[in-house]
Protein backbone atom coordinates (compact mmCIF):
# COMPACT_ATOMS: atom_id res chain seq x y z
CA UNK A 1 0.00 0.00 0.00
CA UNK A 2 2.88 2.01 1.02
CA UNK A 3 4.64 1.83 -2.43
CA UNK A 4 1.34 2.30 -4.12
CA UNK A 5 1.40 5.48 -2.29
CA UNK A 6 4.58 6.49 -2.73
CA UNK A 7 4.09 6.04 -6.48
CA UNK A 8 1.17 7.93 -7.14
CA UNK A 9 3.13 10.98 -4.83
CA UNK A 10 5.50 11.10 -7.86
CA UNK A 11 3.04 10.78 -10.54
CA UNK A 12 1.15 13.45 -9.11
CA UNK A 13 4.13 15.74 -8.92
CA UNK A 14 5.74 15.13 -12.38
CA UNK A 15 1.80 15.59 -14.04
CA UNK A 16 0.73 18.57 -12.06
CA UNK A 17 3.94 20.51 -13.51
CA UNK A 18 2.11 19.94 -17.28
CA UNK A 19 -0.15 22.63 -18.65
CA UNK A 20 -3.17 19.63 -18.90
CA UNK A 21 -3.16 19.61 -15.14
CA UNK A 22 -4.89 22.93 -15.47
CA UNK A 23 -9.03 23.11 -15.39
CA UNK A 24 -9.70 24.22 -18.88
CA UNK A 25 -12.80 27.19 -19.82
CA UNK A 26 -12.54 27.87 -15.94
CA UNK A 27 -10.53 30.63 -14.36
CA UNK A 28 -9.86 32.50 -10.54
CA UNK A 29 -11.73 35.05 -11.62
CA UNK A 30 -9.77 37.59 -10.08
CA UNK A 31 -9.53 38.20 -14.06
CA UNK A 32 -13.05 40.31 -13.24
CA UNK A 33 -11.42 42.62 -11.00
CA UNK A 34 -9.17 45.89 -10.84
CA UNK A 35 -7.71 48.30 -8.60
CA UNK A 36 -8.43 51.71 -8.61
CA UNK A 37 -4.65 53.03 -9.19
CA UNK A 38 -4.49 55.27 -6.18
CA UNK A 39 -2.02 57.93 -7.69
CA UNK A 40 -1.06 59.20 -4.32
CA UNK A 41 -0.26 56.81 -1.92
CA UNK A 42 0.77 59.42 0.56
CA UNK A 43 2.70 56.50 2.24
CA UNK A 44 6.08 55.43 2.47
CA UNK A 45 7.16 52.28 0.05
CA UNK A 46 9.78 51.28 2.76
CA UNK A 47 6.95 51.36 5.94
CA UNK A 48 4.36 48.46 4.10
CA UNK A 49 3.74 46.04 6.45
CA UNK A 50 2.87 42.48 5.22
CA UNK A 51 2.64 41.63 8.93
CA UNK A 52 0.20 38.65 9.89
CA UNK A 53 -0.98 36.62 12.33
CA UNK A 54 -2.04 33.07 12.59
CA UNK A 55 -3.42 31.34 15.53
CA UNK A 56 -0.87 33.10 18.05
CA UNK A 57 1.87 33.12 15.58
CA UNK A 58 3.21 36.29 14.00
CA UNK A 59 4.44 36.08 10.65
CA UNK A 60 6.44 38.49 8.44
CA UNK A 61 3.94 37.52 5.74
CA UNK A 62 0.29 36.60 4.79
CA UNK A 63 0.97 33.66 2.44
CA UNK A 64 1.16 30.07 2.70
CA UNK A 65 2.87 27.28 0.90
CA UNK A 66 -0.54 24.74 0.44
CA UNK A 67 -0.63 21.87 0.88
CA UNK A 68 1.51 19.28 -1.50
CA UNK A 69 3.13 17.03 -0.70
CA UNK A 70 5.53 14.21 1.11
CA UNK A 71 5.79 10.65 1.60
CA UNK A 72 8.30 9.91 -1.63
CA UNK A 73 12.01 10.84 -1.91
CA UNK A 74 11.44 13.51 -4.10
CA UNK A 75 8.79 15.12 -2.06
CA UNK A 76 11.34 15.07 0.69
CA UNK A 77 14.07 17.13 -1.34
CA UNK A 78 10.47 19.12 -1.98
CA UNK A 79 9.63 19.59 1.95
CA UNK A 80 13.10 20.87 2.24
CA UNK A 81 13.49 23.12 0.15
CA UNK A 82 10.09 24.83 1.02
CA UNK A 83 10.29 24.55 4.72
CA UNK A 84 14.00 26.17 4.85
CA UNK A 85 12.51 29.31 2.21
CA UNK A 86 8.77 29.33 4.27
CA UNK A 87 11.03 29.79 7.89
CA UNK A 88 13.71 32.33 6.30
CA UNK A 89 10.62 34.79 4.38
CA UNK A 90 8.10 33.65 7.54
CA UNK A 91 5.37 31.65 4.88
CA UNK A 92 3.24 29.48 6.93
CA UNK A 93 3.42 25.58 5.50
CA UNK A 94 1.44 23.32 4.94
CA UNK A 95 2.30 19.66 4.40
CA UNK A 96 0.87 17.08 1.55
CA UNK A 97 -1.12 14.52 3.03
CA UNK A 98 0.45 13.13 6.36
CA UNK A 99 -1.81 9.72 6.03
CA UNK A 100 1.25 7.48 4.57
CA UNK A 101 2.96 8.22 7.73
CA UNK A 102 0.21 5.97 9.99
CA UNK A 103 1.10 3.51 7.45
CA UNK A 104 4.54 2.56 6.84
CA UNK A 105 7.75 4.30 8.83
CA UNK A 106 9.86 4.70 5.39
CA UNK A 107 8.98 8.48 4.32
CA UNK A 108 8.21 9.54 7.58
CA UNK A 109 11.15 12.22 7.43
CA UNK A 110 9.98 13.70 4.28
CA UNK A 111 7.23 15.40 7.02
CA UNK A 112 9.52 16.10 9.54
CA UNK A 113 10.03 19.48 8.42
CA UNK A 114 9.91 21.74 11.86
CA UNK A 115 13.27 21.20 11.97
CA UNK A 116 14.24 23.17 9.17
CA UNK A 117 11.19 25.53 10.04
CA UNK A 118 10.79 26.09 13.79
CA UNK A 119 9.38 29.43 13.77
CA UNK A 120 6.74 29.31 11.80
CA UNK A 121 3.32 27.21 11.71
CA UNK A 122 3.68 24.07 10.22
CA UNK A 123 0.06 22.37 9.18
CA UNK A 124 -0.61 18.82 8.55
CA UNK A 125 -2.75 17.44 6.21
CA UNK A 126 -5.38 14.49 5.53
CA UNK A 127 -7.89 13.67 3.40
CA UNK A 128 -11.40 13.92 5.07
CA UNK A 129 -12.64 11.04 3.55
CA UNK A 130 -10.16 8.97 5.50
CA UNK A 131 -12.14 9.10 8.62
CA UNK A 132 -14.48 6.69 6.44
CA UNK A 133 -12.21 4.51 6.10
CA UNK A 134 -10.42 3.49 9.37
CA UNK A 135 -8.08 6.95 9.81
CA UNK A 136 -8.63 7.33 13.86
CA UNK A 137 -8.59 10.59 15.84
CA UNK A 138 -5.47 8.52 17.95
CA UNK A 139 -3.65 8.17 14.45
CA UNK A 140 -3.97 12.13 13.83
CA UNK A 141 -2.83 12.67 17.17
CA UNK A 142 0.26 10.82 16.31
CA UNK A 143 0.83 12.51 13.25
CA UNK A 144 0.63 15.91 15.00
CA UNK A 145 3.43 14.19 17.18
CA UNK A 146 5.37 13.27 14.24
CA UNK A 147 5.31 16.62 12.49
CA UNK A 148 5.19 18.96 15.48
CA UNK A 149 2.56 20.80 13.59
CA UNK A 150 0.64 23.29 14.86
CA UNK A 151 -2.56 23.31 12.91
CA UNK A 152 -4.40 20.34 11.10
CA UNK A 153 -6.20 20.74 7.51
CA UNK A 154 -8.86 18.10 6.70
CA UNK A 155 -9.08 18.08 2.28
CA UNK A 156 -12.48 17.59 0.75
CA UNK A 157 -11.31 15.95 -2.71
CA UNK A 158 -14.94 13.94 -3.99
CA UNK A 159 -14.42 14.59 -7.77
CA UNK A 160 -10.84 13.42 -7.26
CA UNK A 161 -11.52 10.24 -5.89
CA UNK A 162 -13.87 9.17 -8.43
CA UNK A 163 -11.17 9.73 -11.24
CA UNK A 164 -8.05 8.24 -8.98
CA UNK A 165 -7.61 5.40 -9.74
CA UNK A 166 -7.86 3.31 -6.40
CA UNK A 167 -10.22 6.49 -4.99
CA UNK A 168 -12.30 5.98 -2.04
CA UNK A 169 -15.50 6.83 -3.02
CA UNK A 170 -17.86 7.48 0.33
CA UNK A 171 -18.24 10.79 1.70
CA UNK A 172 -21.77 9.42 3.66
CA UNK A 173 -21.60 11.06 7.03
CA UNK A 174 -18.79 12.61 7.64
CA UNK A 175 -19.90 15.60 8.88
CA UNK A 176 -19.99 14.20 12.09
CA UNK A 177 -16.61 12.38 11.86
CA UNK A 178 -15.32 16.21 11.20
CA UNK A 179 -16.78 17.27 14.43
CA UNK A 180 -15.35 14.73 16.42
CA UNK A 181 -11.82 15.29 15.71
CA UNK A 182 -12.08 18.96 15.75
CA UNK A 183 -12.92 18.29 19.75
CA UNK A 184 -10.13 15.59 20.13
CA UNK A 185 -7.35 17.62 18.75
CA UNK A 186 -4.84 20.20 20.42
CA UNK A 187 -4.49 22.22 17.31
CA UNK A 188 -6.61 24.51 15.84
CA UNK A 189 -8.38 22.30 12.58
CA UNK A 190 -9.31 23.68 9.46
CA UNK A 191 -10.79 21.84 6.04
CA UNK A 192 -9.43 22.89 2.46
CA UNK A 193 -10.70 21.96 -1.16
CA UNK A 194 -8.45 20.73 -3.70
CA UNK A 195 -9.56 23.22 -6.44
CA UNK A 196 -12.64 22.78 -6.85
CA UNK A 197 -14.06 25.18 -4.27
CA UNK A 198 -15.75 25.54 -0.74
CA UNK A 199 -19.28 27.56 -1.21
CA UNK A 200 -20.97 29.46 1.89
CA UNK A 201 -23.43 26.23 2.94
CA UNK A 202 -20.61 23.93 2.82
CA UNK A 203 -18.84 26.14 5.18
CA UNK A 204 -21.40 27.07 7.17
CA UNK A 205 -21.87 23.67 8.15
CA UNK A 206 -17.80 23.20 8.72
CA UNK A 207 -18.47 26.26 11.01
CA UNK A 208 -21.05 24.89 12.66
CA UNK A 209 -18.98 21.74 13.25
CA UNK A 210 -16.44 23.69 14.84
CA UNK A 211 -13.69 23.88 11.92
CA UNK A 212 -11.37 26.50 13.10
CA UNK A 213 -10.26 28.23 9.05
CA UNK A 214 -11.48 27.42 5.62
CA UNK A 215 -9.20 27.34 2.99
CA UNK A 216 -11.50 27.67 -0.16
CA UNK A 217 -9.30 26.34 -2.95
CA UNK A 218 -11.06 27.01 -5.43
CA UNK A 219 -10.91 26.94 -9.60
CA UNK A 220 -9.18 28.41 -11.82
CA UNK A 221 -5.55 26.93 -11.09
CA UNK A 222 -4.47 22.53 -10.64
CA UNK A 223 -7.50 20.37 -11.69
CA UNK A 224 -7.46 17.59 -9.63
CA UNK A 225 -9.91 15.70 -12.30
CA UNK A 226 -7.46 16.21 -14.83
CA UNK A 227 -3.88 15.03 -12.89
CA UNK A 228 -6.25 12.10 -12.20
CA UNK A 229 -7.02 11.48 -16.06
CA UNK A 230 -3.51 11.90 -17.08
CA UNK A 231 -2.74 9.31 -14.27
CA UNK A 232 -5.36 6.89 -15.67
CA UNK A 233 -5.81 3.66 -17.44
CA UNK A 234 -9.26 3.74 -17.46
CA UNK A 235 -10.80 4.71 -20.66
CA UNK A 236 -14.63 5.41 -19.03
CA UNK A 237 -12.87 7.73 -16.41
CA UNK A 238 -10.70 9.41 -18.92
CA UNK A 239 -13.16 10.22 -21.09
CA UNK A 240 -16.15 11.12 -17.87
CA UNK A 241 -13.20 13.25 -16.96
CA UNK A 242 -12.68 15.68 -19.56
CA UNK A 243 -16.48 16.99 -19.19
CA UNK A 244 -14.89 18.36 -15.52
CA UNK A 245 -12.10 20.14 -16.71
CA UNK A 246 -14.01 23.74 -16.05
CA UNK A 247 -15.72 22.53 -13.36
CA UNK A 248 -15.48 24.13 -9.27
CA UNK A 249 -16.25 27.86 -8.19
CA UNK A 250 -13.92 30.24 -8.97
CA UNK A 251 -11.79 31.10 -6.18
CA UNK A 252 -12.61 34.68 -6.53
CA UNK A 253 -16.69 33.42 -6.10
CA UNK A 254 -15.82 31.49 -3.21
CA UNK A 255 -13.97 34.29 -1.12
CA UNK A 256 -17.40 36.81 -1.66
CA UNK A 257 -19.80 33.68 -0.45
CA UNK A 258 -18.24 32.42 2.24
CA UNK A 259 -17.10 36.14 3.24
CA UNK A 260 -20.09 36.90 3.36
CA UNK A 261 -21.94 34.41 4.70
CA UNK A 262 -19.27 33.76 7.47
CA UNK A 263 -17.97 36.78 7.87
CA UNK A 264 -16.00 36.12 11.76
CA UNK A 265 -14.67 32.57 10.09
CA UNK A 266 -10.95 32.79 9.09
CA UNK A 267 -10.79 32.31 5.07
CA UNK A 268 -7.73 31.22 3.43
CA UNK A 269 -7.80 31.83 -0.19
CA UNK A 270 -5.55 29.49 -2.51
CA UNK A 271 -6.35 27.46 -6.31
CA UNK A 272 -5.14 29.46 -9.16
CA UNK A 273 -2.99 32.19 -7.12
CA UNK A 274 -0.04 32.72 -9.95
CA UNK A 275 1.35 36.52 -8.64
CA UNK A 276 1.35 38.53 -5.39
CA UNK A 277 -1.17 40.96 -7.44
CA UNK A 278 -3.69 38.07 -7.25
CA UNK A 279 -3.06 37.56 -3.56
CA UNK A 280 -3.93 41.29 -2.72
CA UNK A 281 -6.50 40.75 -5.30
CA UNK A 282 -7.45 37.64 -2.59
CA UNK A 283 -7.06 39.86 0.47
CA UNK A 284 -9.21 42.75 -0.59
CA UNK A 285 -12.18 40.12 -0.97
CA UNK A 286 -11.82 39.11 2.62
CA UNK A 287 -9.16 36.16 2.77
CA UNK A 288 -6.71 36.63 5.67
CA UNK A 289 -3.64 34.56 3.85
CA UNK A 290 -2.89 33.34 0.44
CA UNK A 291 -1.64 29.64 -0.34
CA UNK A 292 0.29 28.78 -3.42
CA UNK A 293 0.72 25.07 -4.86
CA UNK A 294 1.39 24.40 -8.36
CA UNK A 295 3.28 27.79 -9.03
CA UNK A 296 6.04 27.14 -6.81
CA UNK A 297 6.52 23.58 -7.52
CA UNK A 298 8.88 23.85 -9.99
CA UNK A 299 11.01 26.09 -8.05
CA UNK A 300 10.77 23.66 -5.28
CA UNK A 301 12.25 20.84 -6.95
CA UNK A 302 15.14 23.39 -8.01
CA UNK A 303 16.57 24.39 -4.77
CA UNK A 304 15.67 27.06 -1.87
CA UNK A 305 17.83 29.35 -3.58
CA UNK A 306 15.00 29.32 -6.17
CA UNK A 307 11.89 29.02 -4.08
CA UNK A 308 13.61 32.24 -2.05
CA UNK A 309 13.84 34.19 -4.86
CA UNK A 310 10.04 33.15 -6.34
CA UNK A 311 8.45 34.01 -3.08
CA UNK A 312 10.45 37.53 -3.30
CA UNK A 313 9.05 37.96 -5.78
CA UNK A 314 5.49 37.42 -4.90
CA UNK A 315 5.83 39.77 -2.10
CA UNK A 316 7.40 42.41 -3.96
CA UNK A 317 4.13 42.43 -5.94
CA UNK A 318 1.99 42.02 -3.20
CA UNK A 319 3.50 45.23 -1.74
CA UNK A 320 3.48 46.85 -4.94
CA UNK A 321 -0.78 46.53 -5.41
CA UNK A 322 -0.54 47.66 -1.70
CA UNK A 323 1.73 50.84 -2.79
CA UNK A 324 -0.60 51.52 -5.71
CA UNK A 325 -4.01 51.21 -3.45
CA UNK A 326 -2.53 53.24 -0.46
CA UNK A 327 -2.77 50.85 1.58
CA UNK A 328 0.02 50.25 4.67
CA UNK A 329 -1.16 47.26 6.49
CA UNK A 330 -3.34 43.46 5.69
CA UNK A 331 -5.74 45.04 7.32
CA UNK A 332 -5.55 48.26 5.09
CA UNK A 333 -5.69 46.57 2.30
CA UNK A 334 -8.93 44.31 3.33
CA UNK A 335 -10.25 47.02 4.31
CA UNK A 336 -9.73 48.81 0.68
CA UNK A 337 -12.66 50.24 -1.48
CA UNK A 338 -10.56 50.27 -4.53
CA UNK A 339 -11.00 46.67 -6.28
CA UNK A 340 -13.65 47.05 -8.65
CA UNK A 341 -15.19 44.54 -10.55
CA UNK A 342 -14.78 45.29 -14.48
C1 LIG B 1 1.69 18.28 -6.52
C2 LIG B 1 0.50 18.66 -5.70
C3 LIG B 1 0.12 17.84 -4.65
C4 LIG B 1 -0.98 18.17 -3.85
N1 LIG B 1 -1.28 17.39 -2.77
C5 LIG B 1 -2.23 17.79 -1.90
C6 LIG B 1 -2.45 17.10 -0.68
O1 LIG B 1 -1.80 16.11 -0.37
N2 LIG B 1 -3.41 17.56 0.16
C7 LIG B 1 -4.17 18.66 -0.14
O2 LIG B 1 -4.99 19.09 0.66
N3 LIG B 1 -3.99 19.34 -1.30
C8 LIG B 1 -3.04 18.94 -2.18
N4 LIG B 1 -2.83 19.65 -3.33
C9 LIG B 1 -3.75 20.75 -3.67
C10 LIG B 1 -3.22 22.11 -3.31
O3 LIG B 1 -3.04 22.26 -1.92
C11 LIG B 1 -4.16 23.24 -3.79
O4 LIG B 1 -5.37 23.19 -3.06
C12 LIG B 1 -4.51 23.12 -5.26
O5 LIG B 1 -3.42 22.61 -6.01
C13 LIG B 1 -4.90 24.47 -5.84
O6 LIG B 1 -3.85 25.39 -5.78
P1 LIG B 1 -2.95 25.78 -7.05
O7 LIG B 1 -3.90 26.14 -8.15
O8 LIG B 1 -2.09 26.91 -6.57
O9 LIG B 1 -2.14 24.58 -7.41
C14 LIG B 1 -1.74 19.35 -4.14
C15 LIG B 1 -1.34 20.17 -5.20
C16 LIG B 1 -0.25 19.85 -5.98
C17 LIG B 1 0.13 20.75 -7.12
Amino acid sequence: MTDFIHKRKTEHIELSLKEEALGKGVTTGFDHYRFVHNALPEINFNHIDLFANFFGYSLKTPFLISSMTGGAELAETINRHLAIAAEERGWIFALGSTRVMTESEKYRSSFQIKRFAPSIPVVANIGAVQLNYGMTGEQCLRILEWTEADAFVLHLNSIQEIIQPEGDKDFSNLLPKIEKLVRQLPVPVGVKEVGFGIDSSVAKKLTDAGIRFIDVAGAGGTSWSQIEKLRSNEKIKKQAAEAFASWGNPTAECLIDVGEALPNQLMLASGGIRTGLDAAKAIALGASHVGFARGVLKDAITSEEAVLEWMEVRELELQMAMFGTGARSIQTLKESSRLKKV
